[in-house]
């Protein structure tokens, strides 16, 4: 195994369910679709982080940490899976979250709360230099504190993704399926960098392809690229992933990050009714929105095999509950 020789921790639920589509794929008329369920990883509600924090706070144990410090958006999964993974080992937490408090406390910042997270908003400044005052201040006051960044996406938690590959590969191989491509949603990098390595390294052949979720494609290459060869010396390798060896969509911005417009509403919508699997507003239903477009426009041949990675965030889902019901019956 690719991880065998980093500190790990069992936090997620796994191997995920790897699954056929059969209903989206007769919505769509092809391709053969299935799904890799990430959000069934457990830790407080799903999600790919569990997979990253399996090895980020293992680290953070290692170093004798008592205090988790990490940062996201306000309905940021990542920071409600680290709360979650914090309340299991005992750790304290907090969050920095962007921005001001919003008038309801719903969806994931919610569930901040309720895994006991303290959650400190950035107001005016930038979440990293924030977080940066929580971890000093914490030092000052005596605790041993560990900041995880943004996503959990370093060489440490990207690894989480490197093992997913193993995994995914030997369901692939039980199924005996013949898989073309992987698609999923990128933001920060951590998921596919850790994909395309785990791939190059064991031989994984299908294409991982990102839906990119609010940057360009020239910034997800030189991202996933540079986190890549962290990620690849993390594991002992010396593996090196490209910038024009990523692919990345980046069509699908929308009005910007965590603006939900008609294509992830009708996504949203199409994979609940046709499958009863909940999507979320700002990263799997725009990956999902992504991959219907390139279906519908040809990109994606109706004779492939495609996995789309499900990995997570519908807890989001109660904070857009106004939008999602807009013209439907309450
Ligand atoms: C539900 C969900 N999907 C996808 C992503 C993107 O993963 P990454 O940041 O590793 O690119 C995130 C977090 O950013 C997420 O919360």
């Amino acid at each position: 195994m690719l991880t065998d020789h980093l500190p790990r921790i069992r936090l997620a639920c796994l191997p995920t369910p790897l699954e056929e589509l059969p209903r989206l794929t007769k919505a769509l008329g092809g391709p053969r679709l299935y799904i890799k369920r990430d959000d069934q990883t457990g830790l407080a509600g799903g999600g790919n982080k569990a997979r990253k924090l399996e090895f980020s706070v293992a680290e953070a144990l290692r170093q004798g940490a008592d205090t988790l410090v990490t940062l996201g958006g306000v309905q940021s999964n990542h920071c409600r899976q680290t709360a979650a993974a914090a309340a299991r080992c005992g750790l304290r937490c907090i969050v920095v979250l962007r921005g001001h408090a919003p008038a309801a406390s719903n969806g994931n910042l919610l569930l901040d709360y309720l895994l006991g997270a303290q959650v400190v908003f950035s107001g005016d400044r930038t979440r990293e230099a924030v977080a940066e005052d929580v971890v000093r201040e914490q030092r000052a006051a005596g605790h041993r504190p560990h900041l995880i960044p943004l996503g959990a996406s370093n060489e440490i938690g990207a690894v989480g993704f490197a093992a997913a590959i193993e995994e995914i590969d030997r369901q692939v191989k039980e199924q005996r399926l013949h898989v073309d491509r992987v698609v999923f949603g990128s933001s920060s990098y951590g998921t596919q960098a850790g994909l395309c390595v785990g791939a190059k390294a064991i031989g994984f052949a299908p294409q991982i392809a990102a839906i990119a979720i609010d940057s360009t494609r020239a910034e997800v290459q030189a991202g996933v690229a540079g986190l890549a060869e962290a990620t690849s010396r993390r594991l002992g390798l010396t593996l090196t992933v490209a910038p024009d060896e990523v692919v990345a969509y980046d069509g699908y911005l929308g009005a910007g990050y965590a603006v939900m417009g008609e294509p992830e509403k009708e996504a949203i919508s199409l994979v609940a009714r046709t499958e009863g699997i909940l999507l979320d507003p700002v990263y799997t239903g725009r990956a999902m929105a992504g991959l219907i477009d390139l279906i519908r426009q040809g990109e994606f041949g109706k004779d492939e095999t495609v996995v789309f990675w499900h990995t997570g965030g519908s807890a989001a889902l109660f904070a857009y509950a106004d939008q999602l019901l807009e013209g439907k019956t309450r």
